[in-house]
């Protein structure tokens, strides 16, 4: 027998944001804070979407953006605000003074995973309308010759959900939908431009229920690897090392991972390492990947769908902000204004920033990991970068800059 679904599907909306991970619950919640209406259709379930583990430092615009889309109390109450970070080379410690050289600005640590529950939750406050399990979404009319301000000019999306076909009218479509997902596929290809670097390695990342080893976040180029040291809370650490793109989780037991984590860290730190079960182990690849331009007709890039960083600067989940940034001021110029100054400018504007982002992400990548076999000028070169850094206060504070966030 079949029950009827609980879930209504609107037929028409303003914005229809494909994706319900932090780049289009972000939008959809600012968006709704204006008046503005928009449908999130997400291809997994809210506990599939909720049990990703992925990084946690929030520049302070982000920040900023939670606390406007008044999502931010919980952040504001168990984020940990850090005023510095170290980075570990040649068996010593030296810090990254981020207030200091960034004239006051830190950075939060708040797990991802508690950014996209707040956003559920806050969705859920306002009654905002989230689709879940929706199958085969598909934008159509991205670009249509009829007469502007017509119902033929409006795109529409398409999805199934619990085995029933669904339509949505709406006046933009918003791909935030991921690296893998279909907004961007529906630009043709002669349209679209494509940057890729793939690193020749990936990270190896555990999740323990133990104190973290530093109250600060540790980066550590090592010539076994680099290594990171992290945190969620002050009894959740998450740590990282490098490891060939050919190696698997198979081949790391805990015990494993902790002694090679050891190895690479200085010994004062390595012997205050709390070692535990790994609750989480997975091997993530990095890559660089910016695709141009973020615009197609009535159709908008955010986020991962658009650009993915290497996760070593932390910029993923901040310059998926700064795109939220660009489009809902473009939203926001366009509906309560009459002004497409916003959306017209939205892909160079956003554009200008990831560019930036994948720079710094590169840089630090480059600067801190194992590259064996880069000739032996290159390996001369990294050292000196590092040797550099450290003896010139504009240089730190030009990654300081970096680190706690570029202005919109
Ligand atoms: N239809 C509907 N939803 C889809 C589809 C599709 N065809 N394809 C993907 N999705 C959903 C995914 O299930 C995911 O929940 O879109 C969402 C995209 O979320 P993210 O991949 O988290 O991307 P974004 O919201 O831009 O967040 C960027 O996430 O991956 C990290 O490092 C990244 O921190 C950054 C942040
Ligand atoms: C994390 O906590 O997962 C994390 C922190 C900083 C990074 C990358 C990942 O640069």
């Amino acid at each position: 027998m079949n029950t009827a679904s609980t879930t209504t599907h609107p037929t028409q909306t303003q914005v229809c944001i494909i994706g319900g991970g932090p780049s289009g619950l972000l939008l959809s919640q600012l968006l709704h804070l204006k008046g503005i209406d928009s449908v999130v259709l997400e291809r997994q379930s809210r506990a599939y979407v909720l049990a990703r583990i992925r990084a946690g430092v929030l520049e302070q615009g982000f920040a900023k953006l939670m606390r406007e889309a008044q999502c931010g109390e919980r952040m504001d109450r168990e984020g940990h605000v850090h005023e510095g970070f170290f980075i570990a080379h040649d068996g010593k410690m030296s810090r990254i003074d981020l207030h200091k050289h960034a004239d006051g600005k830190t950075v939060v640590v708040y797990g991802q995973t508690e950014v996209t529950r707040d956003l559920y939750e806050a969705r859920d406050r306002l009654k905002g309308v989230v689709i879940h399990n929706a199958e085969n979404v598909q934008p159509h009319r991205l670009k249509s010759e009829a007469p502007a301000g017509s119902a033929e000019a409006r795109p529409y999306v398409t999805y199934e959900h619990e085995g029933q076909t669904h339509r949505l009218d709406c006046d933009y479509v918003v791909g935030a939908d991921g690296y893998h997902g279909v907004s961007r596929k529906s630009i043709p290809s002669d349209v679209l431009r494509e940057y890729e670097k793939v690193y020749p390695f990936g990270w190896l990342g555990v999740l323990s229920r133990t104190p973290p080893v530093s109250p600060e976040l540790i980066y550590a180029k090592h010539e076994r690897g680099f290594a990171l040291c992290s945190m969620r809370s002050p009894m959740l650490s998450r740590y990282y090392i490098q490891v060939p793109l050919t190696d698997s989780v198979e081949n790391w037991s805990d015990e494993a991972f902790w002694e090679e984590l050891k190895r690479r860290l200085p010994p004062e730190v390595a012997a205050q390492l709390v070692t535990g079960p790994s609750i989480e182990k997975s091997i993530a690849p990095l890559r660089s990947f910016v695709v141009e331009p973020m615009r197609y007709g009535n159709l908008f890039l955010a986020g991962d769908a658009a650009h993915i960083v290497p996760p070593t600067g932390a910029r993923g989940l901040n310059t998926a902000g700064s795109d939220i940034h660009y489009l809902y001021e473009g939203l926001v110029q366009h509906y309560l204004h009459g002004d497409d100054t916003g959306l017209d400018q939205y892909s160079a504007n956003a554009l200008a920033r990831v560019w930036k982002t994948q720079r710094f992400s590169w840089m630090l990548t480059t600067l801190l990991h194992n590259f064996p076999d880069n000739a032996a000028y290159d390996q001369k070169l990294q050292q000196v970068e590092l040797d550099y850094l450290f003896s010139s206060e504009k240089a730190q504070a030009a990654l300081a800059e970096n680190y706690t966030g570029l202005p919109y």
